[in-house]
């Protein structure tokens, strides 16, 4: 079945809309058509937050609610969920909980930042729990504020996200779970003509009779990178397919051996899987991007757009992952080392999709660390990404796999450095001494705005010496910032 039309909800009513630009935002939708205008526009990027909404959607048999960037999020995107924005909090002329802690810490000056940061927090009271200043912190990397300082909007997060939230979304929770319920149709989605329209199938069948249709279509996860393409580089899209609506995309499989991630999976609900494979894993997606880029980004666009920088291929390749790609009704299988090709190259045909990404889990013997270098410590891209996969037997080094991300033209592993540490002993730190050095040979980075190639080149010799003297059993406290594996951040 096929619907014409986008439902979501909206204070508590069903809104459809059956005439829609490809890639109209949230954010523009909001602004220009619904006419609310508390929801603001900063940088338009996806970076300074003033634009967060939050979403809730069904996950569990639970009501979760998620900031997003409204700016970079195409409004087909929200089809199915409810959409929450600043204006609708304040209930009979009182404000909620959120807003009136942050004027009772004077927490806000100018205001323009302060919607967003409503949103966020509202988002992070609906958590249910009593949050620590780590967890707020965590919560508001996504949100920029330039004038009152974020002293008093964490005191003000402190004191109303404090257990179980008692506002109109408790309240209402039943009813609204089930009108979600109800708008979860399973039909599939297509607005617009044949020559521009948006589209999310709700199956791979659909997925795979679309795409064979239109091979010129543009696919769109979390669109973090794919809103911005639009927001600032003026870009038209016209045709759409949505791969988050996809049923079978949207499953998370684990065995013993492997954690299985489909491709619609978004880096917020993988982040309790990958930190259990590893810590390292999930204090890596703490850091990468913001709560609002998580809630919409995907590991599988991380891994499809191809980029030298993306935080988690060097790791997802230091572990072996495989990818599953399908294309017209047929499926094959790939390492990913084998996918990213080259600068701007992947392996990967028009119409195919990545379908899934396959990571092995670790064995008893086999160590793992990954590091992300960055000038800024929250929401800041990778000059270097290393990820270390190291096989220890007694105490040699049986196997490793060394991957980097920041020094070559795509993620690329550290192959003679990976053959130097063979045979290397943990207790004897002079015998890792050639395979810090085959790291020149492996790379020959260039220099940037983020880094130049001297510091590129030095920074991946102290990691892969960091990994190496951690897995050794020494402690490396003075160069974790937070994080220490097995303590809590
Ligand atoms: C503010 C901000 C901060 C960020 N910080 C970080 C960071 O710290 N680290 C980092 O690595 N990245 C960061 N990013 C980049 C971005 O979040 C990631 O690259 C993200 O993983 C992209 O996933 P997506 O689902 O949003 O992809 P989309 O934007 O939807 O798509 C990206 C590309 O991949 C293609 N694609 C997506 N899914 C598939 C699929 N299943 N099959 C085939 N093609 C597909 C799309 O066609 C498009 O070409 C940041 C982005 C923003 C806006
Ligand atoms: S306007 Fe800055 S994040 Fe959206
Ligand atoms: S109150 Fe002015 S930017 Fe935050």
């Amino acid at each position: 079945m096929t619907r014409s039309a986008l439902r979501f909800l909206r204070r508590g009513a069903i809104v459809e809309i059956s005439s829609l630009e490809p890639t109209l935002t949230v954010l523009d939708y909001l602004r220009l058509d619904e006419k609310s205008r508390g929801t603001k526009e900063g940088c338009n990027e996806g970076d300074c937050g003033a634009c967060t909404v939050v979403l809730g959607s069904i996950r569990n048999g639970k009501i979760a609610y998620e900031p997003v960037n409204a700016c970079i999020l195409f409004l087909g995107q929200i089809d199915g969920k409810e959409l929450v924005t600043v204006e609708d909090l304040a209930e009979g002329g009182k404000l909620h909980p959120i807003q009136q802690a942050l004027v009772s810490e004077h927490a806000s000056q100018c205001g323009f930042c302060t919607p967003g940061f409503v949103m966020s927090l509202f988002a992070l009271y609906h958590g249910n729990r009593k949050s620590d200043r780590q967890q707020v912190v965590d919560q508001i990397a996504g949100n920029l504020c330039r004038c009152t300082g974020y002293r008093p909007i964490v005191d003000a997060a402190l004191k109303a996200c404090n257990g179980s939230p008692a506002d109109r979304w408790t309240r209402n929770a039943r009813e609204t779970a089930e009108r979600l319920g109800a708008l979860d149709d399973g039909s599939d989605l297509f607005i617009g003509s044949e020559q521009r329209f948006f589209a999310a199938p709700a199956s791979g069948e659909a997925l795979s009779a679309l795409t064979l249709k239109h091979p010129d279509a543009i696919f769109v996860a979390g669109s973090t990178d794919a809103g911005l393409w639009v927001t600032k580089q003026l870009r038209t899209l016209p045709k759409i397919i949505h791969l988050g609506r996809v049923r079978e995309l949207r499953s998370i499989a684990e065995t013993n051996a492997t954690l299985s991630l489909g491709a619609a999976v978004t880096y917020s609900e993988a982040q309790p899987f990958l930190a259990r494979l590893d810590p390292d894993l999930g204090e890596m997606l703490r850091r990468l991007g913001s709560k609002q880029v998580r809630a919409s980004g995907t590991i599988a666009g991380n891994i499809a757009n191809g980029s030298p920088i993306g935080d988690t291929p060097p790791a997802l390749l230091a572990l072996g992952a495989r990818l599953e790609l399908r294309h017209n009704g047929t499926s094959r299988e790939i390492a990913l080392e084998d996918f990213h090709v080259d600068y701007g190259k992947q392996d990967r045909a028009a119409g195919e999709v990545v379908w899934r990404v396959d990571i092995p889990k670790l064995r008893k013997n086999e160590h793992f660390r990954c590091f992300k270098i960055s000038k800024r410590f929250d929401q800041d891209i990778s000059a270097v990404m290393g990820a270390f996969k190291l096989t220890i037997e007694g105490a040699h080094v049986a196997a490793a796999r060394i991957a980097f991300g920041g020094m070559a033209a795509t993620p690329k592993r550290a192959r003679q450095a990976e053959g130097r540490l063979i045979g290397a002993r943990l207790d004897r730190p002079e015998s890792w001494q050639p395979a810090l050095d085959a790291l020149g040979a492996d790379y020959q980075p260039i220099s940037d705005m983020r880094a130049s190639a001297a510091y590129r080149g030095e920074t991946a010799r102290a990691l892969l010496l960091k990994a190496l003297h951690e897995i050794a059993g020494g402690s490396s406290q003075a160069t974790r910032i937070v994080g220490m594996r097995g303590e809590a951040a």
